[in-house]
C-alpha cells in the first residue's frame, strides 16, 4: 500500500490531482483514515504490533504529500515568472511632450544673448507703487506721461495714505520700476535687463492687457550714446540672427532718460513680406525705446549724477516675438492652441 500511495504521489502531476490522492489516503473515508480507525478495534497486543507500522505509513504518506505540494508549488511559480517577464527593450509607447511657452522661450534667448555682453538679469513686483512705476522715473504726480499708461490701479488699501505717491498701488505699466530697485539694491557698475510682464488697460491685434517688456539698465562712469547703440546693434543682429540688420534711431522722448531715441530696425519686403534685415531697408518697424538715464532718475535712486551716466532701454517681447516668428496677431500668444503652437515650432 506504501508503495502504491507514494508511486500516485510523485505521479500527480498538477495541484488537484495531488489533493485526489490526498483525499484517497488520508481523507475522511481515506485507506490510511481507515487503518488508523481499525487500530481502535485491535486487541492491544495486535495494536502493539501494527500500531507503529500504520502511524510511520501516515507519517510517511503525509510527508510524500507535502514534498510533492511544495515541488508542484514551485514549479508554477518558475513557470509563471517566465511567462510573465517584461521586456525592457521594448519601445515605450509615445508620451505627449509640454514645450515652453513663446514668450518665455524668446525672454531666454535674451537672457543668453545679454549675458555674453555682461549683462545679470534683475526682476522686481509687478504690483508696484506709484513711486517706482512713476515719481522716480522723473514722472511727476501732474505729469501728462502717467495718463498715457492707461494704469490698473487697485483700491486704495484701508489705513493707507492715498495722498502723495506710496499710497496707491498699481500694476506696473513698464519694466522701467527695475532700474530705480536695481540702482537703489547695489553699487554701480550696473549691468542688468530685466524681463517680466507688464499690463495696461488696452486691447486690440497689436496691444493685450498683460504684456512682456525687457529693460536694460547699464550705470557706469564715461557711458555715453555710443556705448547704447552698439549695445542695441549688438543685441538686434543677435536676436535676428542676421548681420545686415540695419538700425534709425529717431529722436523721442521719454521723462527717464535725455536724450530719448526710439529704436526701429529695416526691414526688406521678399515676396510681400517684411523680413527684418537688409543693408537697403524698404522700410522701418519701431522695436524700442531707449536713452540716457535722465539725472533726475540716477538722484531718486541716492546716486551722484556727475559721477554716474547710464543708459537704459525697454522693449516689448511679444512685439520681437512677432517679428522674428511672422506672426500677425499678438492675442494667439495667450490662447494656448496647439495648433498655433506646432504651426510656429514652439511645440512638438
Ligand atoms: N518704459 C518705456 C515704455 O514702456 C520704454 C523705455 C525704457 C524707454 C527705458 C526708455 C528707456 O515705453
Amino acid at each position: 500500500l506504501k508503495a502504491d500511495l507514494i508511486g500516485q504521489i510523485s505521479q500527480s502531476g498538477d495541484l488537484a490531482g495531488l489533493e485526489s490522492v490526498r483525499v484517497h489516503a488520508l481523507g475522511k473515508q481515506g485507506v490510511v483514515t481507515a487503518l488508523l480507525k481499525s487500530l481502535g478495534k485491535m486487541t492491544p497486543e495486535e495494536r502493539q504490533e501494527k500500531g507503529p507500522v500504520i502511524h510511520s505509513l501516515r507519517q510517511a504518506v503525509a510527508q510524500g504529500i507535502a514534498d510533492r505540494k511544495q515541488a508542484l508549488e514551485t514549479a508554477l511559480l518558475n513557470e509563471k515568472l517566465a511567462s510573465e517577464t517584461i521586456d525592457l527593450s521594448l519601445p515605450s509607447p509615445k508620451m505627449p511632450k509640454g514645450s515652453l511657452h513663446p514668450v518665455s522661450q524668446v525672454m531666454d534667448e535674451l537672457a543668453e544673448i545679454f549675458a555674453d555682453l555682461g549683462f545679470a538679469v534683475a526682476s522686481g513686483p509687478e504690483i508696484e507703487d506709484e513711486w517706482h512705476n512713476f515719481s522716480a522715473l522723473n514722472i511727476p504726480e501732474s505729469h501728462p506721461a502717467r495718463a498715457m499708461h492707461d494704469t490698473f490701479y487697485f483700491e486704495p488699501q484701508e489705513g493707507a495714505s492715498d495722498k502723495g505717491d506710496k499710497g496707491r498701488m498699481l500694476l506696473r505699466t513698464h519694466t522701467s520700476p527695475v532700474q530705480i530697485r536695481t540702482m537703489q539694491g547695489q553699487e554701480p557698475p550696473i549691468r542688468i535687463i530685466a524681463p517680466g510682464r507688464t499690463y495696461r488697460s488696452d486691447s486690440d491685434a497689436t496691444h493685450t492687457p498683460m504684456f512682456h517688456q525687457v529693460e536694460g539698465l547699464v550705470i557706469d562712469k564715461g557711458v555715453h550714446l555710443g556705448h547704447l547703440k552698439w549695445t542695441l546693434e549688438t543685441f538686434v543682429r543677435a536676436y535676428f540672427e542676421r548681420d545686415d540688420i540695419v538700425l534709425r534711431l529717431r529722436p523721442s522722448y521719454f521723462p527717464f532718460t535725455e536724450p530719448s531715441m526710439e529704436v526701429d530696425v529695416g526691414y526688406t519686403l521678399e515676396k510681400g513680406r517684411r523680413i527684418i534685415g537688409g543693408k537697403q531697408p524698404d522700410g522701418w518697424m519701431e522695436i524700442l525705446g531707449s536713452g540716457m538715464v535722465h539725472p533726475n532718475v540716477i538722484t531718486a535712486c541716492g546716486l551722484d549724477p556727475n559721477v554716474w551716466q547710464g543708459f537704459a532701454f525697454g522693449c516689448g517681447i511679444d512685439r520681437l516675438a512677432m517679428l522674428k516668428y511672422g506672426m500677425d496677431d499678438l492675442r494667439a500668444f495667450f490662447d494656448g492652441d496647439l495648433r498655433w503652437l506646432r504651426h510656429f515650432g514652439f511645440a512638438a
